[in-house]
């Protein structure tokens, strides 16, 4: 462990810089290296960086060498090729997988013996093959998951009735991607059962109810359409992360955690809520979902899983 709490970006690109900047202004940790084949843009963003740390708190940031790895508490990972419009999440699979692998190695070789924190798409898949490049236990091995995706279900509940969206407890479960769900049966706020309450109280039946989890699905969709590409989201939901491992707060997060038999699903990585702390993932939880939604995790889990074994052997 550095004396200071240290992260290594690696991947400076829009969600990279996006995660940079975010974590200025959080004030969690006080070491931030980048790492990035674009030095030039590396060096310009550590410099711009710099002239915010007046207004925020203390931080050593630099631009990083995969050595500068050995001693920090987390590798958080966004690099890679990203979705075009009109690309799905799965389709970036191959082009990523190779340069995970040697990325990894690097890391690996520098001696780093922290937590791997990964982002890049399709996220399941390759924080399963950093496991496996990396040899690290799973609980060290943290994919971003549904982090985003249950942000994204807890505002569109927030609107719906109008309170605080801290106030909503609700989930998106399994992939970051076109098969994962909304575990409606558990979603609470202030201790009502949304899904029946907002039918009786807001009149929004089960077809609406569907469509707003379409749209917090397809979300990502809709802005690399309007934009090219999505990060402030993202970037938020990292450092949330973050926050949980370094202030080892024992959260519950639905980031990507490693499955073993939890739900009937094994050996794959999937979003799903999970205790954050100082050792990465405590423990997966096993929520009591109802039949419809376990049948679609298990989906879920078939559809990353083909994938992912088509890709790693
Ligand atoms: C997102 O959901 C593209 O995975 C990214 O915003």
């Amino acid at each position: 462990m550095a004396e200071t709490q240290k992260v290594i970006l690696i991947g400076d690109g829009a969600v990279g810089s996006s995660f940079a900047y975010a974590n200025v202004l959080s004030g969690v940790g006080q070491e931030l290296g980048i790492i990035d084949l674009a030095e030039d843009r590396v060096q310009g963003d550590v410099l711009d960086l710099i002239d915010a740390l007046a207004y925020t708190s203390p931080k050593h940031i630099y631009k990083a060498e995969y050595a500068d790895c050995r001693d920090a508490d987390v590798v958080v990972i966004t690099a890679g090729a990203a979705q075009k419009p009109g690309e799905t999440r799965l389709d970036l699979v191959n082009k990523n997988l190779r340069i995970f692998k040697a990325m990894i190695k690097d890391v690996v070789d520098s001696g780093f013996d922290g937590i791997f924190l990964v982002a890049t798409n399709p996220v399941d898949i390759l924080t399963y093959a950093t496991k496996v490049f990396s040899g690290f236990p799973s609980n060290r091995v943290i994919g971003s998951g549904t982090t985003l995706d249950s942000a994204r279900f807890r505002q569109e509940i927030a609107e719906i009735i109008n309170v605080d969206t801290r106030n909503v407890h609700a989930y998106i479960m399994g992939e970051h991607g076109d098969s994962e769900f909304a575990a409606w049966s558990r979603a609470n706020v202030g201790g009502l059962q949304i899904y029946d309450w907002v039918q009786e109280h807001e009149n929004i039946d089960e077809e609406e109810l569907l469509q707003r989890f379409y749209k917090v699905r397809d979300k990502a969709y809709e802005i690399i359409k309007l934009k090219g590409a999505t990060h402030y989201g993202v970037a938020v939901a990292l450092n949330r992360i973050l926050k949980a491992i370094f202030h080892n707060e024992n959260a519950i997060l639905p980031v990507s955690s490693y499955l073993d038999g939890e739900y009937g699903i094994e050996d794959v990585y999937l979003g799903t809520p999970s205790v954050i702390n100082n050792r990465g993932v405590r423990t997966t939880l096993e929520l009591e979902l109802s039949d419809h939604e376990l049948e679609q995790f298990r989906n879920s889990a078939d559809q990353v899983k083909a994938i992912l074994h088509k890709a790693m052997d």
